[in-house]
């Protein structure tokens, strides 16, 4: 068994985004931005947000983060945003989510310009994605592609199953599986005999959310098992969706919580705004 180290892939991705960003700033004196978005007080956002901070400026990038109260109207935000997609000083615009119930995510995510979308998750970008001509890509599928292909993973013919079925992993998931030639299923928490189905997979992406949910029932001896969850337990450990324990000797490859898909995730992210400041500039 192989393990997947998303941490040192992130790692490595970083320190060559670091140089090329130099180079940027040498050649042409471009500095690619990133403003992060937080309305509200949720736990798990704040240290997504403050990660992606950290991270944007060891890339040497302009980073801003804006932290607004709970009671921020939805008015409010997108004014701001309208400002930002404005100021060509910003490269990239990302509200963190969950939002509070008061303002409607949809509308946000409209707001914010296709060019500086760095989430991949304005309509625009989607279509896009779904009709093969990929230009922003959400963080999470775009960060398990690359370690895909970092590990050699050959998708070519292979069944794939996705267990998940959102915008943010599952649907894009099942997008960029399907271009690199596999066969995708997306199943979810109504999937009938789910373990069953998962148990074809010579590839299986976890991204249903709920703790230790992929038991070794579900995976074919030799499969390739990426697990997306972020989940805590009892005791406020960080786990998997994925029982890595039972299911490890049984895979070929495995990505491990922490340590695998999340670091890659905000690495994407980084990448995807460099790449919207080399053509947006
Ligand atoms: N909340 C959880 N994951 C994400 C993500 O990838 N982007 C944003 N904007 N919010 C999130």
């Amino acid at each position: 068994m192989t393990l997947i180290d998303g941490k040192a892939l992130a790692t490595k991705m970083q320190a060559e985004l670091a140089t090329k960003t130099a180079r940027l700033k040498e050649e042409k004196g471009l500095i690619p931005g990133l403003v992060v978005i937080l309305v509200g007080e949720d736990a798990a956002s704040q240290v997504y947000v403050r990660n992606k901070e950290r991270s944007a400026l060891a890339a040497g990038f302009n980073s801003q983060v804006v932290r607004l109260p709970e009671t921020t109207t939805e008015a409010e935000l997108l004014d701001l945003i309208e400002k930002y997609n404005q100021d060509e000083a910003w490269h990239g615009i990302l509200v963190q989510l969950p939002l509070p119930e008061h303002i409607d995510e949809e509308k946000v995510l409209f707001a914010i310009s296709p060019e500086k979308d760095v989430d991949g998750f304005h309509p625009t970008n989607m279509g896009k994605l779904w009709s093969g001509h990929a230009v922003m890509v959400p963080s999470t599928p775009a960060g398990i592609m690359e370690m895909f292909k970092e590990y050699q993973v050959d998708l070519t013919g292979k069944s794939a199953v996705v267990i998940g079925r959102s915008n943010i992993v599952g649907k894009p998931m099942a997008q960029l599986l399907m271009d690199a030639n596999a066969t995708v299923t997306i199943a979810h928490s109504r999937t009938k005999n789910l373990a069953e189905l998962a148990r074809q997979a010579d590839i299986l992406v976890v991204a249903i959310g709920r703790g230790h949910f992929v038991t070794k029932e579900f995976v074919k001896e030799g499969a390739v098992v990426i697990d997306v969850g972020m989940n805590r337990d009892e005791n406020g450990k960080l786990i998997g969706d994925v029982k890595f324990d039972e299911v490890a000797p049984v895979a070929s490859m495995i990505t491990p919580v922490p340590g695998g898909v999340g670091p890659m995730t905000i690495t994407m992210l980084m990448e995807q705004t460099y790449e919207a400041a080399l053509r947006n500039s």
